[in-house]
């Protein structure tokens, strides 16, 4: 992966879906050794230093300046709820705030952690956010999730109440996913919605996606460029494609409302994997007949 790192072409800080913990090819970079048995960790925040709180309020700000007309508007209207900009925040207290609006909280975690952690996290409202942050040459590009990814990223839309329960179903839905062995195609559906979402709004497509939303080149690619191909929303057509992990992507899926991202993925999905196994995968980039394009 890194013998091909270019960081115009890539995807700043995307997101890394969690099924992948152990399988690459560098060691973790967080100290695992210190984490709970659930994996979470204490953030020690006084162990951050004052260039790590200036890289932070550098990353804060570069991508503030860019929300305007391509973040849809729950992001928008909640990044402010992440506190000082300026520094690292502390999750207690950004926890504190969360659990008041969506009774959401964030933990700390080493990095990645095995999707079985994960899932029960998720299913018990806990956010898992990384407590490390990117080195200065990793300004544009950072390989693994580090705390901004995490925090400006994906923490925003906790405190919508919609898409709070969506991110704890997910979770709910990992661990029976698990049981089934069709984590792969639950995995897929967390990358095209999650990290890489669109939605359509009455102002045009707006990102939600936490990969996109922290990336500084990707956000104005996903939504203005006319390279990618921006597909309609379709469950078992998601769960079936392939995603790229070091490039911009090259497909985006569009929701019409986090309603109909609620709506569509509430049935049991049981059978849905089932008939899954026998239908053949797609590529990234692949275009149906049947795919409403935008
Ligand atoms: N309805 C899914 C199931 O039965 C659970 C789920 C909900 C998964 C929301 C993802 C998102 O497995
Ligand atoms: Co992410």
């Amino acid at each position: 992966m890194s013998s091909r790192f270019d960081p115009g072409a890539k995807a700043s800080n995307r997101g890394v879906a969690p099924v992948i913990y152990g399988t690459g090819e560098r060691p973790p970079r967080g100290d695992y050794a210190s984490a709970r048995e659930d994996f979470t960790c204490e953030q020690h925040w006084e162990r951050y230093t004052a260039q790590e709180h200036t890289l932070y309020r550098r990353l804060c700000e570069r991508q503030t300046a860019q929300l305007a007309g391509l973040a849809c508007g729950e992001f928008i209207e909640a990044v402010g709820q992440l506190g000082d900009p300026r520094q690292i925040p502390r999750f207690d207290d950004l926890s504190d705030t969360l659990r008041r609006a969506t009774g959401w909280q964030i933990v700390a975690v080493p990095g990645l952690i095995p999707e079985e952690a994960f899932f029960a996290l998720l299913a018990k409202r806990r956010f898992p956010v990384t407590s490390w942050l990117r080195n200065p040459d990793e300004f544009d590009y950072v390989v693994e999730p580090d705390v901004f990814h995490d925090l400006f990223g994906h923490v925003p839309l906790l405190f919508d109440p919609m898409f709070a329960d969506y991110m704890q179903a997910y979770g709910e839905g990992g661990l029976k996913a698990r049981d089934l062995q069709a984590c792969e195609y639950l995995a897929r559906l967390y990358w095209y919605t999650v990290e890489f979402g669109l939605i359509d709004t009455p102002a045009g497509l707006r990102a939600y996606g936490a990969g996109i939303l922290s990336s500084a080149g990707e956000l104005r690619y996903s939504v203005m460029s006319p390279v990618p191909q921006r597909l309609g929303f379709d469950l078992t057509r998601i769960m079936r494609t392939s995603y790229k992990i070091d490039s911009y992507q090259a497909s985006y899926f569009v929701i019409d409302s986090f309603a109909q991202l609620i709506a569509a993925t509430a049935p049991d999905f049981a059978p849905i994997y089932e008939r899954l196994a026998r239908a053949p995968g797609l590529a990234a980039d692949e275009r149906l007949a049947t795919d409403r394009v935008f």
